[in-house]
């Protein structure tokens, strides 16, 4: 039995409770584990309001929140390899089964060993923030030295996708709120304040024949105010907003699997990637945590520590 943060109908926060949950069996490809941390994500509220539901619309009620959980393998599913009890590992959680947890169900085939000298709560983050960018750079390849705007730089996606972009020799320009102009230039981004009159201006002296890749993290009228940035239409990619194919660019495509997890580890273990996550959350202020989210202007990058 471990203490749950969900919901029992589509709706806003105050639809969240909490309550107790008796430990969930795993099924053959999950694994069940004891939750160290939980990343704070949009999807998160996304899913409680009901606005995803084709992601979790055939989940019953209570549904749990949170996507991405770091912590120990408690059991593991008949047609689990590669893990075992005991490991520390990261991963997604089974849609509804929730991370703001005590205990939760991962789906093995995207969850993955961590190095003993990772702690949980940097783990945490790399299924979502962590693989994503992992993904959309992959995708896009831009060649060495090329420059790279990230629409967005302040939020958990951007601001990975600045530091692996930076570790790959690449040039980055971000926009963000003023708040974040300290969080873009520690990475060694160029910074441009989205509030400035003359942002086109200001974007284009950094790129004047076009950036070579645009990681688009906000979407909407956002997305489409920097799209004409890109040299060609391809070299645009969202990650938040599907409707970026009407511009002729795509969809971030994610891979889910173990491989993307353990990459992403790598980078931080070795100093190449650090997650730079500005708030821990006992379990019991998580609520606070998601609000902050779902204003969609929070100050970086959130975990719930379950050993406050
Ligand atoms: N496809 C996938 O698998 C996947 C995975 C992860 C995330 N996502 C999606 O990607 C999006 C971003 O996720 P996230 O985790 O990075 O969110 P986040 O950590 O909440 O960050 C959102 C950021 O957007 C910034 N922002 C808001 N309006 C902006 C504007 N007009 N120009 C520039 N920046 C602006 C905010 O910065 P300021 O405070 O500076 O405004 C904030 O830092 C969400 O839509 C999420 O659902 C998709």
């Amino acid at each position: 039995m471990s203490a749950v943060l969900g919901y029992r109908s589509f709706g806003a926060a105050d639809v969240q409770e909490f309550f107790d949950r008796p430990d969930p069996s795993p099924g053959p490809a999950e694994v069940l584990v004891r939750v160290a941390a939980a990343g704070v994500n949009p999807l998160d509220h996304l899913l409680r309001s009901g606005h995803v539901r084709e992601l979790n619309g055939h989940v019953p009620f209570p549904q749990v929140l949170g996507m991405e959980a770091a912590g120990t393998v408690l059991a593991v599913g008949d047609e689990v390899t590669g893990l075992a009890v005991g490991d520390r590992v990261t991963g997604f959680a089974l849609t509804g089964a929730g991370t703001y947890a005590g205990t939760t169900l991962l789906l093995a085939a995207s969850t993955a060993r961590i190095p003993d000298a990772l702690p949980e709560t940097w783990a945490a983050t790399i299924p979502v923030s962590g693989t994503t960018a992992l993904d959309v750079l992959d995708q896009l390849a831009p060649p060495d030295g090329a420059a790279l705007l990230v629409n967005g730089i302040g939020g958990g996606v951007g601001s990975a996708v600045a530091r692996m972009a930076r570790d790959r020799g690449l040039v980055v320009v971000g926009t963000g709120s003023a708040a974040k102009r300290d969080r873009a230039t520690a990475v060694g981004a160029i910074f441009v304040d989205y509030a400035a009159a003359d942002l086109m201006d200001r974007l284009r002296t950094y790129a004047p024949d076009g950036f070579a890749a645009v990681v688009d993290t906000v979407g909407g009228t956002s997305l489409r105010t920097v799209a004409p940035l890109a040299t060609t239409p391809d070299a645009l990619v969202s990650v938040g907003d599907p409707s970026v194919t009407e511009l002729g660019g795509a969809f971030v495509r994610r891979r889910l699997d173990r491989s993307g997890l353990e990459r992403v580890a790598d980078l931080m273990v070795t100093g190449r990637l650090d997650p730079a996550v500005t708030a821990t959350y006992p379990l019991a202020r998580a609520g606070e945590a998601l609000a902050l989210v779902e204003s969609g202007h929070a100050p970086g990058k959130l975990v719930i520590d379950m050993a406050l």
